[in-house]
């Protein structure tokens, strides 16, 4: 298969390794000879380290470097069978790229975008033949995430929807198929990690540390959600929140937080300038003050009450969002918790932890904290509350 890449930045050079690898023709291209030098030497490095590891031999590493052609124009992605997008975040320059792009390529071919917030149906506007269309969402790093969201529009045709699933399966990585709708399934889902635990710390329950520890002590999360928002980048992860937000029509679910906000807005970005949540050395790594340690061994007590409460309160959202994104129609219930063990490394997929936990527990935390706010954010899912009165589970 001859796959054409637009954008050789982050996720186009991760996604050219994904097809190389897979044995595809990939030509990469970008409007930057300096990009394309940088992608090239940044393979090099890639391959080269997993020569070391034992993992590639020399033949493997030429092999994928020569299924990969580095181009300058978009026109030499003409016989590209997929091309898929991965350029600025920028409805109008897509648009102009996918409608350029369209007079090179052949009347099959298959145009898709990498797009984190845009809507598939208003990139796909651009077409003649806007069925040809599909969104295709890698996670960063693309090589490494074994999730891919494959997002049709409602223009999108079943054969390319079919072709394009089949084709991410033949790379190796694990599909999740999802409506064209903001956040798509991860971005959506993974919201209240981050806004419940900021909503925990402005209410002074507790501190950043403590909310982390709590999470990654009993929920097991690789990381705590602070911790998290520093290594993502302050700026970045506050801007998909407000997007999700937006495009929610003002939910107050998605409401974004003005901590997040302040920090976003005073340069504490997270890891990369040194400081967020947290303090940072030169190398990105952690500094750790000796108030932290102390609220780290307070917090490290799995019989913690506060700990407990937090973690409950933390889940409890998350349940259900992923049960409200079933209950739309947003993909398949194994779709969305491979969703969110595969893109972002949660221990568990939602839904299964719902019924491990019990439904009868989650429609009744969700209540609890309603009562307590009489806010809409803790609304609990129809969904929640009808596979209880059955007495049914999610799997
Ligand atoms: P990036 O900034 O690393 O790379 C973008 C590249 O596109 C740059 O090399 C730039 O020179 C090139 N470019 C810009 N305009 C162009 C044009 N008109 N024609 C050809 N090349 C052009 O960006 P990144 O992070 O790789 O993101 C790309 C896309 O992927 C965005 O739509 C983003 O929302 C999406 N995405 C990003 C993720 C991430 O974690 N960075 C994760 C999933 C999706």
């Amino acid at each position: 298969m001859k796959v054409g890449i637009i954008g050789s930045g982050t996720m186009g050079s991760g996604i050219a390794q994904v097809a190389a690898t897979a044995g595809c023709m990939v030509k990469l291209y970008d409007t930057k000879q300096v990009a394309l030098d940088k992608s090239k030497a940044a393979l090099e490095k890639i391959l080269n380290r997993l020569i070391q590891k034992g993992r590639i031999d020399d033949a493997e590493k030429n092999r994928i470097q020569s299924n990969i052609s580095y181009v300058n124009t978009l026109k030499d992605l003409g016989d590209s069978d997929l091309t898929i997008e991965a350029i600025v975040e920028n409805l109008d320059i897509k648009q102009k790229v996918f409608s350029e792009l369209e007079t090179y390529v052949s009347d099959t071919a298959i145009i898709a975008s990498n797009t984190s917030s845009l809507s598939i149906a208003s990139i796909a506007s651009s077409l003649k033949k806007p069925e040809r269309c599909i969104g295709i969402h890698f996670f960063n790093p693309a090589p490494l995430m074994k999730l891919v969201e494959v997002i049709p529009a409602i223009q999108t045709s079943k054969e390319v929807l079919d072709k394009a699933t089949q084709t991410i399966a033949d790379w190796k990585k694990v599909v999740a198929v999802a409506k064209d709708t903001p956040g798509f399934i991860v971005n959506r889902v993974a919201r209240p990690f981050y806004g419940e635990s900021l909503r925990i710390y402005e209410e002074g329950l507790a501190d950043f540390a403590t909310i982390d520890n709590a999470l990654k002590t009993l929920g097991k999360f690789r990381m705590g959600p602070f911790e998290l928002m520093d290594f993502i980048g302050n700026d970045v992860n506050y801007t998909v929140t407000e997007t999700v937000f937006t495009a929610f029509y003002f939910d107050s679910r998605y409401k974004p937080s003005f901590t997040q906000k302040r920090l976003s807005e005073a340069g504490y970005l997270g890891r990369k300038t040194g400081k967020g949540y947290y303090d940072y050395d030169e190398n990105g790594k952690r500094v750790t003050s000796s108030a932290d340690t102390e609220r780290s061994r307070n917090a490290d007590s799995h019989n913690s009450e506060l700990s407990q409460q937090i973690f409950n309160r933390v889940l409890v959202m998350l349940i259900n969002e992923a049960a409200d994104a079933l209950f739309l129609n947003i993909a398949s219930a194994e779709d969305i918790d491979n969703a969110m063990t595969k893109g972002v490394n949660y221990p568990k997929g939602l839904l299964a932890w719902a019924d491990e936990k019990g439904i009868d527990w989650c429609v009744k935390t969700l209540d609890d904290l309603y009562d307590e706010y009489h806010e809409d954010r803790y609304r609990c899912s129809p969904l929640l509350r009808k596979l209880n009165r059955e007495g049914k589970t999610f799997f």
